[in-house]
């Protein structure tokens, strides 16, 4: 952290560009500019992904396996230790330091999913429901907490909890609010002692979060930025320790993680897309490959163009607006002013710019609902976008469809505020709702059904 802040101040002397507080965190569209980043071990990274207490505060065990159903085999990973060897994947055991095993979720929550049968590590998972109120398994959990220690343990989880609670709950299942619930952690810690506060130290988010479709690990093998709006350039090892804050409360704390970060950002980009697990027509796979090297290399990169690290301008992609908006309106400046007085990043890792990265597109056969913001539930209705579903509903139990290559779905005449049945409602995707819109990206409206059928099975072999 030393050498980068040293980096930064020689740079700003001779660009005269320090970055300080009240200063513009915004970058340019165009291409992200590369970063080495710390080498790591992938295997120990793996390790510790699945195994290291990095969130290091959760539920008492016993309470634990009180309020959670049996495991499902399918669920175990291979390389888990100890209790872990037992748990859900998105789920990990440790002992603290009063000696009270305590369960937490950890990154595989968001960043593993099943597919066609097979439960991948780095896919992002996109029927999380954050519309319920998370208190809820606080205040269940908590009537099988016993004693002081296990007491102390589940009031210190119930308290961040709390504190987070206003500002992560999404309008649809399978949307994801991480950012909304990163800046709410930011809001109640000093940014330098990392110390947290019952009372929020500045303003947090607004209530509603954004909806984010969860991109998967293996684009982190090209990626210069993590988000869609390209925050989190620079060190990507440090920066993605912030969706593990809950509980880190001093930089000593921070620092333990950090020690082993580097290994799981190694980990991250050695991940390989999963391959398309059906038959393929290669006939029409190679029509395909033409009409990729035509119309999408540019910013996709394949077909012999390296991925660019392409940010495309609003105006120009045309998908919805809300997420760089308000990434670059200035709204969000006391976040990463925060984070740049943090040792989780500096001012060059908050850089968003206002415009969406064009993702890499391997493994894009296994990544529905398509775009930032997930409103998009194939790719045939991608690339058709007069066919886009206005109002739509994955089907249930979840059906993987080889046509449209997505998530089967249904289509519906009403969206949110026409359903009654908030069970129901919750399931609908609105794309009229703020944020949720599925405009834009008309790239492949001009091809024949033909020409979209070959360029579909293409993507499959990505
Ligand atoms: C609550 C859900 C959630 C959890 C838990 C979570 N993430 Fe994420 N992660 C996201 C979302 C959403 C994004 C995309 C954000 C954006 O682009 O604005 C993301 C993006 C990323 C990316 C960039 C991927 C890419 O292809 O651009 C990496 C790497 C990452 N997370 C690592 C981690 C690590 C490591 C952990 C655990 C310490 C973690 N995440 C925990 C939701 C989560
Ligand atoms: C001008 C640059 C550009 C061109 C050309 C382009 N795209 Fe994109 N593409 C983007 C951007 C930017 C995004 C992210 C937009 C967002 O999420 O709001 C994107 C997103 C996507 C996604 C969604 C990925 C996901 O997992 O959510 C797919 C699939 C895709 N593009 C396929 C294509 C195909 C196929 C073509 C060629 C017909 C193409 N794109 C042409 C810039 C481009």
């Amino acid at each position: 952290m030393r050498a980068r802040a040293g980096l930064l101040i020689a740079a700003c002397l001779l660009a005269a560009a320090c970055r300080e507080e009240g200063t513009d965190y915004r970058s340019e569209t165009g291409v992200v500019p590369a970063t080495e980043q710390r080498p790591g071990d992938p295997e120990a990274g793996y390790a510790a992904l699945v195994n290291a207490p990095y969130v290091s505060c959760g539920i008492p065990h016993d309470a634990f396996t009180r309020v959670l159903p049996e495991t499902d085999p399918a669920d175990l990973l291979p390389g888990r230790e100890g209790l872990n060897a037992e748990l859900p994947y998105a789920f990990t055991a440790h002992e603290n330091a009063e000696g009270v095993t305590i369960v937490s979720s950890n990154c595989l929550t968001c960043h593993a999913a099943e597919i066609e049968g097979e439960l991948i590590v780095g896919l992002g998972n996109e029927f999380a429901d954050f519309t319920q109120d998370p208190r809820r398994l606080v205040l269940q959990s908590g009537n099988f907490v016993r004693g002081d220690a296990e007491t102390r343990a589940w009031e210190r989880w119930a308290d961040r909890v709390d504190g987070i609670a206003p500002y992560i709950r999404t309008a649809t299942v399978g949307v994801n609010p991480a950012t909304n619930l990163t800046w709410a952690l930011m809001a109640h810690r000093d940014p330098e002692t990392l110390e947290w506060s019952a009372e929020p130290l500045m303003e947090p988010p607004q209530a509603e979060p954004l909806p984010i479709s969860v991109p998967p690990w293996w684009g982190m093998r090209d990626k210069e930025a993590m988000f869609y709006t390209t925050v989190g350039r620079g060190d990507h090892s440090t920066f993605m320790l912030l969706a593990s804050m809950l509980c880190v409360d001093s930089v000593e704390e921070f620092e333990a993680v950090d020690a082993y970060a580097d290994d799981i950002r190694a980990y991250i980009a050695s991940l390989e897309a999963p391959v398309y697990p059906h038959p393929i027509d290669e006939d029409r796979a190679a029509l395909g490959a033409a009409i990729y090297a035509r119309g999408c290399a540019t910013c996709h990169g394949g077909q012999g163009t390296d991925y660019p690290n392409l940010v495309v301008p609003l105006d120009e992609i045309g998908t919805d607006a809300a997420y760089a908006t308000a990434a670059t309106d200035g709204s969000r400046d006391r976040f990463y002013e925060w984070i740049a007085r943090s040792p989780y990043g500096d001012a060059e890792s908050a850089a968003p710019a206002p415009g969406y990265i064009a993702p890499p597109l391997d493994g894009v056969w296994a990544t529905a609902p398509y775009l930032h913001n997930g409103s998009v539930p194939s790719l045939e209705t991608l690339l058709s976008p007069e066919d886009r579903p206005r109002y739509w509903r994955h089907v249930l139990p979840r059906a993987y469809d080889r046509e449209a290559v997505g998530w089967r779905f249904e289509v519906l005449d009403e969206g949110q505020a026409a359903e009654p049945d908030p069970e129901l409602r919750r399931r609908i995707y609105d794309t009229t709702r703020h944020g949720y819109g599925n405009g834009g990206h008309v790239h492949g409206a001009d091809l024949s059904a033909e020409e979209r059928a070959a360029l579909i099975e293409y993507l499959k072999t990505l």
